[in-house]
């Protein structure tokens, strides 16, 4: 099938055939499906690199799955998955590829056959020139002794990759300089980050795809200012570029710039230069691991069949949950500490890119798209909102995340940690009977599970690169651009127009609600 011509999932017989599977059972118990089935574990879990995930706690069964593992093939899941590695544009609105994977593809001893293909080895020498000259360059700043601290100033994709691992992989970061990460257009931020900071001892990386997001510009401009207003001398030497308009860094004053490419969206940029931060904080050897288990992963993704592809059975699992059983919502619990981030990071993954109200030809959606994702670590998630997810009246799945191995010599705290996250799947599940009272637990609340055995940069690198896949088989399947984000310009617009008007008071032909406020905010910023 070519990839152009895909049906949109609710177009299928084979979606037809799927909600009848659904209207068949409206009481699916968990619980009677593990008593009717011994197989159920296995039938609903499976390895692949780095990793092991169990849904089998989830409202499928396997007649469900392999209707949706059905569903995939009619809409061509195969042939866009094969589009996206082959560098077409799937990226249609933007009328780009979507080659990520082409950024962790090794120089050598590809886990795909044939792949990178030969049209694609211009863009991967490009690829690997630009990886050997970032890791060198972090190598150099990892052995500057006066280099003490690293600033990554970027927002969204340029930010909350790198932020997310660097916090993940804390345990390689021995003996590099402390990296800090500034995003937000708060100036409290950066100035509380400046606060510690000496001018001659500190690198700041501006990492911006496009080199005009305004969180971004501001607080580089604003760190410029603070350098040379500490005494600080050498812009050049203390401020780089991470960019694909490398002209714009070129007219901030940076000369070390690091590029990468249209066909890298933000939110699948950790890969490129815009990981420096991270490799800065791992080491070259470290990266270079990070992106060997993202690569092993895409070789589970293109290589494995439908049935045993942990993407795919995963991306088709959020289908199920999202449009047939109408769970809008979906809880991340890491129980992890250096996962606290990744509920963020997953947030701008997998909302951005499927949080899409039409089709790749403009047409109006019918089944509902992205759910929420949020989530907090474990065990603190568990003294804050589990209560709603064990008793509250809507119906939330929980992916929890758990690791084998602790890395801190600690006693007494790692098995309590996994036991809970093992507890709290199986209290949603069981439940617990106290008919009309306050502690009966209704049960069959759906979870899954994943399983690191230890947090690695090349752990890490599958999980993410997972993540990816997956959504990319539920965007696939509803049939909508999961590389765009026109959603977020609407509103960068009207903030420009508001600036000023703070300034000036002026709200001629505003709303009324927004005249209000402005008129309620506006002295305090008159000049
Ligand atoms: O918020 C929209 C967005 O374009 C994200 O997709 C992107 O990751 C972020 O802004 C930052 O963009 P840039 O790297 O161009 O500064």
């Amino acid at each position: 099938m070519d990839w152009r011509e895909r049906p949109r999932c609710d177009e299928t017989p084979e979606w037809a055939a799927l909600t009848r599977l659904a209207a068949a059972q409206p009481d699916f118990d968990v619980r009677a499906a593990f008593a009717r089935d011994p197989e159920r574990f296995a039938r609903l879990s499976q390895g692949a690199p780095e990793l092991f995930a169990d849904w089998s706690r989830s409202r499928i069964d396997a007649a469900a799955e392999a209707q949706l593992l059905a569903l995939a093939r009619a809409c061509g899941l195969e042939a866009h998955r094969d589009a996206l590695f082959a560098g077409e544009p799937v990226n249609t609105t933007e009328g780009r590829a979507a080659l990520h994977p082409l950024l962790r593809a090794p120089a050598v001893g590809s886990a795909i056959a044939g792949w990178p293909t030969p049209a694609l080895a211009p863009l991967h020498r490009a690829v690997l020139e630009t990886l050997e000259r970032m890791l060198a360059y972090a190598e150099a700043v990892r052995a500057d002794p006066d280099m003490t601290d690293v600033v990554n100033i970027g927002i969204g994709g340029s930010d909350l990759g790198p932020r997310m691992a660097v916090q993940a992989l804390a345990a390689w970061g021995a003996a590099g300089p402390r990296v800090h990460f500034v995003s937000n257009l708060d100036g409290h931020e950066l100035a509380q980050t400046l606060a510690g900071l000496a001018p001659e001892r500190t690198l700041f990386l501006v990492v911006s795809k496009t080199f005009t997001t305004l969180e971004t510009l501001t607080n580089a401009h604003s760190a410029r200012d603070w350098f040379l207003a500490q005494g600080g001398r050498d812009v050049a030497r203390h401020f780089v570029g991470i960019t694909t308009a490398v002209e714009a860094a070129r007219a901030f004053g940076i000369e070390t710039t690091f590029g990468f490419w249209d066909w890298v969206g933000g939110r699948y940029s950790v890969w490129s230069a815009v990981g420096l931060a991270l490799a800065i904080a791992i080491g070259a050897e470290g990266f270079r691991a990070f992106l060997a288990g993202a690569h092993a992963m895409d070789a589970h993704f293109c290589t494995a069949p439908l049935e045993a592809n942990l993407p795919a059975r995963l991306g088709l699992l959020d289908l199920w949950n999202r449009d047939v059983l109408g769970f809008g919502s979906r809880c991340v619990a890491p129980y992890h500490a250096g996962l606290a981030r990744l509920p963020a990071y997953l947030q701008q993954l997998e909302m951005e890119s499927n949080g899409k109200r039409v089709d790749l030809r403009g047409r109006a959606l019918t089944l509902p798209t992205s759910p929420v994702v949020w989530g907090e670590p474990g065990t603190n998630g568990q003294h804050a909102f589990f209560q709603l997810l064990h008793q509250g009246t809507d119906v939330i799945p929980v992916e929890f995340l758990a690791v084998a191995r602790a890395r801190h010599g600690l006693v007494g705290h790692h098995a309590g940690l996994v036991a809970n996250a093992l507890a709290q799947a199986r209290a949603l599940m069981v439940g617990q009977d106290d008919p009309g009272g306050h502690r009966h637990f209704p049960g069959n609340r759906p979870s899954s599970f994943l399983l690191l055995e230890d947090l690695t940069p090349r752990s890490l690198g599958a999980l993410l690169a997972l993540y990816e896949h997956r959504v990319f088989v539920s965007g696939s399947l509803w049939g909508i651009d999961s590389f765009d984000q026109w959603g977020v310009e609407l509103g960068k617009a009207l903030a420009r127009d508001l600036t000023p008007r703070l300034l000036s008071g002026d709200v001629t032909g505003l709303d009324a609600a927004t005249a209000g406020l402005i008129g309620r905010l506006a002295p305090f910023f008159e000049k």
